[in-house]
């Protein structure tokens, strides 16, 4: 991954803000930000983009170097160095913008990610993420919040573990998932709330529910 050291040095943003749009879906493990980031896809035409499913990505495929690093940090639900993860998302979001243009059969249907609209999912999970992609990659628009409380993400988590396959979605592994989240990750939250950045979702009730509220908040600070 050549960006890494690429980003390092680097202290203004490769995007411009007027290109791409892009906004943080933050919330702790379980909260439902996955599920609601696939109906924002279907609805408004936003790229998703997930940490963890590249980071996965990243552990699975043959040739990485970083494969047994990022095993570690996802079984013991530690934040992976940011690097690694920054650049995943910088080149997953250069992929898509450089993609190629509709041809004319595909041109009468919806751009797949018209104007840039990057929905970044679990990300930035700790300050100096916050702080390096925002110089570095772009500055975001807002961080959207997905609030529930522990017992109810624990539930859900241990319910998707059934079938998800996931290293993660087990009872230790979720405990410490949670540590990190209240240790590391909502300074995170706290640090845009205090710039007046963040959009609060209460995320207990049936997902029908928060995807309305969802829409609604959207809705008003977007062109969509
Ligand atoms: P996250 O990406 O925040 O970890 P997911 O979207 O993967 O969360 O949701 C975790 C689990 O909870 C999934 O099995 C999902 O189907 C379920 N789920 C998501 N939203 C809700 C909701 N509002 N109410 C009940 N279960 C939900
Ligand atoms: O978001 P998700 O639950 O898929 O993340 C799974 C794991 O990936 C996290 O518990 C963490 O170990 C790692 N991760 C990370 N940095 C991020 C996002 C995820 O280290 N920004
Ligand atoms: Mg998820």
């Amino acid at each position: 991954m050549s960006t890494i050291d690429n980003l390092k040095d680097r202290t203004t943003p490769v995007f411009s803000p007027d290109d791409v749009t892009v906004i943080f879906v933050l919330g702790g493990p379980g909260a439902g930000k996955g599920t609601q980031c696939e109906r924002l896809v279907a609805r408004y035409g936003f790229a998703h983009l997930s940490a963890g499913d590249l980071l996965r990505a990243e552990q699975n495929r043959p040739d990485s170097e970083f494969g047994d690093l990022i095993r570690h940090y996802i079984r013991n639900g530690l934040i992976v160095p940011m690097e690694v993860t920054i650049a995943l998302l910088e080149a997953a979001m250069r992929q898509i913008l450089d993609g190629p243009e509709p041809d004319a059969a595909a041109a009468a249907a919806p751009r797949p990610n018209k104007g840039g609209k990057f929905l970044i999912d679990g990300f930035p999970r700790k300050l100096d993420q916050a702080i390096k992609f925002e110089e570095a990659v772009v500055p975001a628009r807002f961080v959207l919040f997905y609030d529930c409380p522990e017992h109810e993400m624990e539930r859900r988590l241990l319910e998707r573990g059934k079938t998800s396959g996931r290293e993660d979605d087990n009872a230790e592994s979720i405990r410490k998932r949670f540590r990190t989240f209240v240790e590391t990750s909502m300074p995170v939250v706290d640090y845009f709330e205090k710039q007046n950045r963040v959009v609060k979702v209460d995320a207990v009730r049936q997902p029908d529910q928060v995807f309305e509220t969802t829409q609604k908040e959207l809705e008003k600070r977007l062109q969509l």
